[in-house]
């Protein structure tokens, strides 16, 4: 089955509302390799990975093995901020060309936004410029630095990827983002490891049990509602598969809305304003 739904970006590209995620870094390069393959072959078309992931190799090999054209895929990749001045950040790029095995790269972000961003989304145009990478977008990007990096360069990020999920869902951060035309998509859009606390809450179990559908089918399927792009990350078929079955049904507005109720307003891990963690980014 094919979960053909997508957002047009802002540059007329075409992005697959969901995609597999590939991190946990140096994850078993074959067990990469395989969800990858799984994945495509369940319907998904979008692959999300970073030269940081250290798995652009596993990403390529899958792509070559799954059986779906190249065209028909869509590949993100990152940037890290340890690369960001002009020639580090071209070196980076052709070695994720390189790893990836591709003539064209779909997606590429700013990993974070720290260090010297102007430098490397001006690397990022010269290549989208040059046909080389068909979308170019942001990751971890506050509302304020989003709308400077808009407001001083040429080209528009297509995307903000951000971490988003029902107990952080990022109200304000996606009004900025859908004001500047800018495409919201979800990174650990089950918490990365709050799954089970999740699927636990007495409000998501009962709205599984009216549609009929698993509790991380209703936190994936109130993203996607909202517009959210997810790229959820397994490596058991079984959740790969039922993290895409989504598209056949809707919520009504009234569960919608308890489960706006659910909301932290914290990020977990992707707080990029937080100053002791820039303080510290050096170190990751
Ligand atoms: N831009 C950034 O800074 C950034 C940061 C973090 C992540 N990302 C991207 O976003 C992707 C997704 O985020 P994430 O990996 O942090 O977290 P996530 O997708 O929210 O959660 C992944 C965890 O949930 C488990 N899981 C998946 N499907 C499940 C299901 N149906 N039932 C129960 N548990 C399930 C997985 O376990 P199993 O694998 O064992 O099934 C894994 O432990 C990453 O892989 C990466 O590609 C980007």
């Amino acid at each position: 089955m094919l979960h053909n739904e997508f957002i047009i970006l802002n540059n007329g590209v075409k992005m697959p509302m969901i995609g597999i995620g590939t991190y946990q870094r140096v994850v078993d390069e074959d067990l990469c390799e395989q969800s990858i393959v799984d994945a495509i072959q369940a319907g998904y078309r979008l692959i999300d990975t970073a030269w940081y992931y250290m798995n652009e190799e596993a990403v390529g090999r899958a792509i070559k093995r799954c059986g779906v054209d190249r065209s028909e895929l869509f590949v993100t990749t990152k940037v890290w901020f340890t690369q960001f001045e002009e020639e580090d950040c071209r070196r980076s790029l052709e070695d994720s060309f390189a790893k990836l095995d591709l003539e064209y790269i779909d997606m590429v972000l700013i990993h974070w936004p720290y260090g010297n961003v102007y430098s490397a989304w001006r690397v990022l145009e010269e290549y989208y410029e040059a046909g080389k990478v068909r979308a170019i977008g942001v990751s971890n990007m506050t509302p304020d630095r989003l709308v400077d990096l808009i407001n001083f360069n040429k080209i528009k990020p297509s995307i903000n990827q951000i971490e988003t999920h029902i107990y952080c869902q990022r109200v304000e951060d996606r009004t900025w983002n859908d004001k500047m035309g800018v495409a919201t998509q979800a990174y650990s859009p089950l918490g990365q490891g709050l799954a089970s606390e999740m699927t636990s809450e007495p409000i998501v179990i009962e709205i599984a049990q009216k549609y009929s559908r698993t509790p991380v089918q209703i936190l994936l399927r109130f993203l996607v509602q909202n517009n959210i792009a997810i790229i959820p990350k397994s490596t058991h078929l079984e959740r790969i598969k039922e993290n895409a079955d989504i598209f056949d049904f809707s919520l009504e507005e009234e569960d919608i809305k308890l489960l706006r109720g659910l909301d932290r307003g914290k990020p977990r891990g992707g707080d990029s304003n937080d100053p002791a963690r820039i303080f510290t980014c050096k170190n990751w």
